[in-house]
């Protein structure tokens, strides 16, 4: 598919087909996309958790999903996703490459950060994958897990605690989707965005 397609054709599928799994060869290719994503002093402090097998991905559900939460329309639509991807960003990873000699700080001070970059590298990867998914003719989602389900998700999935889910995609053929309500608000267009010169010009 061309580049420009695969950018205009991705929207987040939240209804999947239940009876069509992701070939093996689509999941490694998408999970090889996943780690050409850039990173910082090519610091690649991500982790990605696959999850396949049906009693894995209802323990996902269950662990993740607030419990007001069970039985609506969104829920019974990702769940019949064959696959989840949960990537994982490693602030420490950063901030040992960083006290490395070629970068030269000479400690692990989280303050110097811009902005966190084991965030935004694992972001790069994620929405790599969503790219790929599109390239090879599925759909997916990103979502976000609930603060207050992290704990119990770790646990769940013997994930050690240096690595934060930053989020989870559902992956998979297309059902018949409902169209977010987000979309009501309409794309902000280039120009509204965009400030070519000087922000207040
Ligand atoms: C950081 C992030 C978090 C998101 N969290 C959720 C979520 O928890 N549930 C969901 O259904 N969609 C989630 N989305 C999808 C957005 O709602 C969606 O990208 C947006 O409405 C634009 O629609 P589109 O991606 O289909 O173009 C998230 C997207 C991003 C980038």
């Amino acid at each position: 598919m061309e580049f420009r397609d695969v950018v205009l054709r991705r929207r987040m599928v939240r209804n999947y087909d239940p009876d069509r799994s992701v070939p093996a060869a689509v999941l490694e290719r998408i999970l090889e996309h996943a780690v050409h994503a850039p990173s910082a002093g090519f610091s690649q402090g991500w982790g990605f958790l696959v999850l396949e097998a049906t009693a894995d991905r209802e323990r996902f559900w269950a662990t993740t999903t607030p419990a007001e939460a069970t039985q609506t329309r969104w829920l019974t639509g990702m769940r019949k996703a064959p696959l989840i991807v949960i990537p994982h960003a490693n602030e420490s990873a950063y901030l040992d490459r960083y006290a490395e000699p070629d970068k030269g700080a000479s400690d692990r001070d989280p303050g110097r950060w811009p902005v966190p970059y084991w965030h935004i590298d694992t972001g790069f990867a994620a929405l790599l994958m969503l790219l790929s998914a599109v390239d090879e003719g599925l759909g997916a989602c990103f979502f976000g897990i609930p603060p207050d389900r992290t704990a119990d998700y770790r646990a769940c999935f013997g994930v050690p605690a240096q690595f934060v889910p930053i989020g989870a995609l559902t992956i998979g053929y297309r059902a018949a989707d409902h169209r977010s309500p987000s979309l009501k608000r309409g794309r902000r267009p280039v120009a509204e965005v965009v400030h070519r010169g000087r922000w207040d010009a």
